[in-house]
């Protein structure tokens, strides 16, 4: 990822990279990140950049043609436009959805404010999105800039050098980490929990999806009830198997996958609640029947959101009808996708589907 931040302080910036993981991302050629003194960029002989307001105030505003002339200078040794970020109290707050939507960008402007504002007909003609750090107001967008570029560059691929690291973290399943132990065992007079020396793995999993739970209850109550446990249910050919397997693993790291091709589960069927969210992959092209023709008996929801997903292209229009079948048995549609099944394509595919289908779970949590 390239970034290129318009700033009246490029000093600054340039902390972003002076330590730690961006520094060594930075050596390494993963990341650029420049800083464009707007002031170099002034019209004026005096190099001022800004002005009194027109109508009066207090404070000065950042005059248009020196942002616009640091931007063109930029666009035109990148050789094409960019998406162009201003810093702003009144933009959308940053959260983790946007911040994986920047990532994929090349390279993105971060357009950095001081002083009251800037000039706003320089905005309009510009700004592709207006980003807030958080209901606070800082004296400048410089940190806010600083923060995107931490929070993207941890998507750039080899950032991070375990590449599983950043999939588990935080927010992926609206869950807070579960609590971290390293040597000594005992340390003024504490132990660390039995379970974690075990060696047991699926002990050591099931008690840190509990821990994670129980501490987004406790310490995070509002993100607790925006919390949900995916189910991936898929039937048909093992290739649909691997999507769901590589799906799940995008979407949740205490998601489960259920296999519908096995009778015992088939006949178990499921009850699901409305903090589960239970995603259907099956094949585009049904091979003798839709399982939806078959529902298992015992499966049902409660108001529980769902997700239907298709591998190949769909050749029937059974929407309606599977959503009616779904829907009376207490699921809700959330949405409908349906996958390539080139498998050449399948990982981009995953990545494209994982992504429409987190934003998506972030409508209805942001209704709640
Ligand atoms: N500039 C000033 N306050 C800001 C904030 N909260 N987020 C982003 N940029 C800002």
């Amino acid at each position: 990822m390239n970034y290129y931040v318009l700033t009246l302080f490029p000093d600054m910036i340039q902390q972003a990279t002076g330590a730690s993981i961006l520094r060594r991302a930075d050596q390494n050629g993963l990341i650029t990140v420049e800083a464009v003194d707007i002031r170099s960029f002034s019209a004026n002989k005096h190099m001022r950049v800004d002005d009194y307001p027109y109508g009066g105030g207090a404070g000065m505003v950042l005059e248009a043609e020196s942002v616009y002339r640091a931007l063109c200078a930029v666009e035109e040794k990148v050789g094409r436009t960019m998406r162009v970020i201003y810093l702003t109290p009144q933009g959308k707050v940053l959260n983790q959805i946007m911040v994986e939507e920047f990532a994929r960008e090349e390279s993105l402007v971060l357009l950095c404010g001081h002083y009251e504002g800037i000039d706003e007909r320089v905005l309009e003609e510009v700004v592709t999105d207006y980003v807030s750090i958080g209901d606070y107001v800082l004296t400048g967008g410089e940190l806010g800039a600083m923060v995107m570029i931490d929070a993207i560059s941890r998507f750039s691929p080899g950032v991070l050098n375990n590449e599983a690291s950043f999939q588990f973290e935080s927010f992926q399943d609206n869950l807070l980490e579960y609590p971290h132990y390293t040597r000594p065992k005992i340390w003024h007079d504490r132990q660390v929990p039995s379970v974690l020396l075990s060696g047991n793995h699926k002990k050591i999993e099931k008690w840190r999806h509990q821990k994670s739970l129980e501490r987004t209850k406790n310490r995070r109550p509002d993100l607790f009830r925006r919390s949900y446990q995916i189910f991936c249910i898929w039937y048909g050919d093992e290739r649909i198997g691997v999507v769901a397997e590589l799906l799940i693993k995008k979407l949740s790291r205490y998601g489960k996958v259920l296999n519908f091709n096995r009778r015992k589960l088939r006949r178990e069927g499921g009850m699901f609640d409305q903090q589960d969210l239970v995603i259907f992959v099956f094949p585009g092209q049904p091979t003798e029947h839709s399982l939806l023709d078959e529902l298992p008996q015992r499966l049902a929801g409660r108001n529980t959101p769902f997700i239907l997903l298709t591998v190949g292209k769909r050749k029937y229009q059974k929407d309606e009808e599977e959503k009616l079948k779904l829907e009376k048995r207490g699921f809700s549609k959330l949405a409908v996708f349906e996958i390539l099944s080139d498998l050449s394509k399948e990982k981009v595919e995953i990545e494209r589907i994982s992504l429409e289908i987190r934003k998506k779970i972030l409508t209805i949590q942001l209704d709640m």
